[in-house]
């Protein structure tokens, strides 16, 4: 019988399911203080732990809403405004974009290099002006930016760099945590990510702690010290006082519990990712097929969020691994400098960003997840050879 193998999968636990029940009995749902004992004040130390690099320096963490939250957060905290141009990949998620479009600064699309799908420093170096402000390398997939030379771009440009991790949390730049080599790192939990917390969450982490108490209070409606400290007041009367206007970005408590059960395991669940990417890897290398699998640099420590291959045969591969009841995914076919509120930007038009566009054609990710078995990766790979092998003979 056909098995069926969906692209991926959160993991549910009992644990899980405990810590969210206990959080919703206790009726304390939203945390509203930076300092409260609090689901996520635990997750942003826990967190702040699992981002320790080599030399043992642990990041402030601000634990938001999600993603996108944590973006449009950091620019606003680093004041990014109109004017300012910020730097950021062509093929990725459309927040990334949009989020440099909220605080009204102009976000400018470089090409991406080919095998790591990653922001290339060359396009990067090419499009700075005297308006950039910033440069938000996307680490894809689990797969770091090449960093070094974006942040010798950005230390000889004075340039704010920004990471977003969202996708990779668990991997490494030369042995760094991902997120915490730039100003700010930017970290998702939605549910197709390698930790997530029943739905939608998030962070920013930084060894500016300063800048990360300004996400925090930001996100939670501008309510910093002299807020919290007239809201004490007996009578707060003209005391409860905003250091600006704020959004509300802040995590439920609910998913925060959550969240803290799902980074417990998340080791174990990137290291059976990495064995299954090696898997995929092993069982196609010899077949000769016209797919590229995901290159690994020396310097990087891939996560596998996913497993994203490339192939010009992609429109009639999905359809027929579907019909064998596996389920594939592709992630950006519009790459951004194309699409609806871009492509009218000057300078933009089919062709200008020529890796983006073809990976917007050709990547495929294939399924990756902890739960997965080395069966199903076999009965994967077993079925693109056979999509080829057919393919040759009815070509031939
Ligand atoms: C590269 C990248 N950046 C940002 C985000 C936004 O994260 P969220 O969905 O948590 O808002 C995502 C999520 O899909 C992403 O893949």
């Amino acid at each position: 019988m056909a098995k069926r193998i969906v692209g991926f999968k959160p993991v549910v636990t009992q644990e899980m399911k405990d810590v969210a029940c206990r959080v919703i009995d206790s009726g304390h749902y939203i945390r509203t203080t930076p300092t409260e004992e609090a689901e996520g004040k635990a997750l942003e130390e826990e967190f702040g732990a699992f981002l320790v690099g080599p030399d043992g320096r642990r990041p402030r963490v601000a634990n938001v809403a999600n993603g996108t939250a944590a973006m449009h957060l950091a620019w606003a905290a680093y004041e990014v405004g109109p004017g300012d141009e910020v730097i950021v990949p062509a093929n990725t998620f459309s927040s990334v974009a949009h989020c440099v479009s909220l605080v009204g600064a102009t976000p400018v699309f470089v090409d991406v290099e080919p095998d790591i799908y990653n922001m290339d420093s060359r396009s990067v170096a090419a499009a700075i002006t005297p308006r950039t402000r910033a440069i938000m390398p996307v680490h894809t997939a689990g797969h770091p930016a090449d960093l070094d030379p974006l942040l010798e771009l950005a230390r000889r440009h004075n340039l704010l760099l920004i990471e977003d991790a969202c996708q990779s949390i668990g991997a490494r730049y030369k042995g760094r945590p991902v997120g915490t080599l730039g100003q700010m790192g930017c970290y998702s939990f939605v549910q197709n990510k390698a930790m997530t917390c029943g739905g939608e969450g998030g962070a920013v982490g930084s060894f500016d702690e300063a800048k990360v108490r300004r996400v925090f209070t930001l996100a939670n409606h501008a309510r910093g010290e002299r807020f919290h400290a007239g809201n004490k007041a007996p009578d707060p009367a003209y005391q409860v006082i905003h250091d600006g206007v704020g959004f509300n970005y802040r995590q439920s408590e609910i998913l925060s519990a959550i969240a803290r059960v799902q980074l417990r395991l998340l080791p174990e669940w990137i290291r059976a990712r990495k064995k299954y990417a090696a898997l995929y890897k092993e069982m196609l290398k010899d077949a000769d097929l016209p797919v590229q699998v995901p290159a690994e640099r020396p310097w990087a420590d891939h996560s596998y969020v996913r497993f994203e291959v490339v192939t010009p045969h992609r429109a009639t591969l999905r359809p027929y691994l579907d019909a064998q009841g596996i389920r594939t995914n592709i992630h950006y076919p519009t790459p951004l400098h194309l699409d609806e509120p871009y492509r009218t930007q000057p300078g933009m038009k089919e062709g200008s960003l020529p890796v983006a566009e073809r990976l917007a054609r050709e990547v495929l990710s294939l399924p990756i997840y902890p739960q997965m078995t080395e069966d199903d990766v076999a009965y994967v790979v077993d079925h693109v050879k056979a999509f080829f092998k057919k393919k040759a003979l009815t070509t031939a």
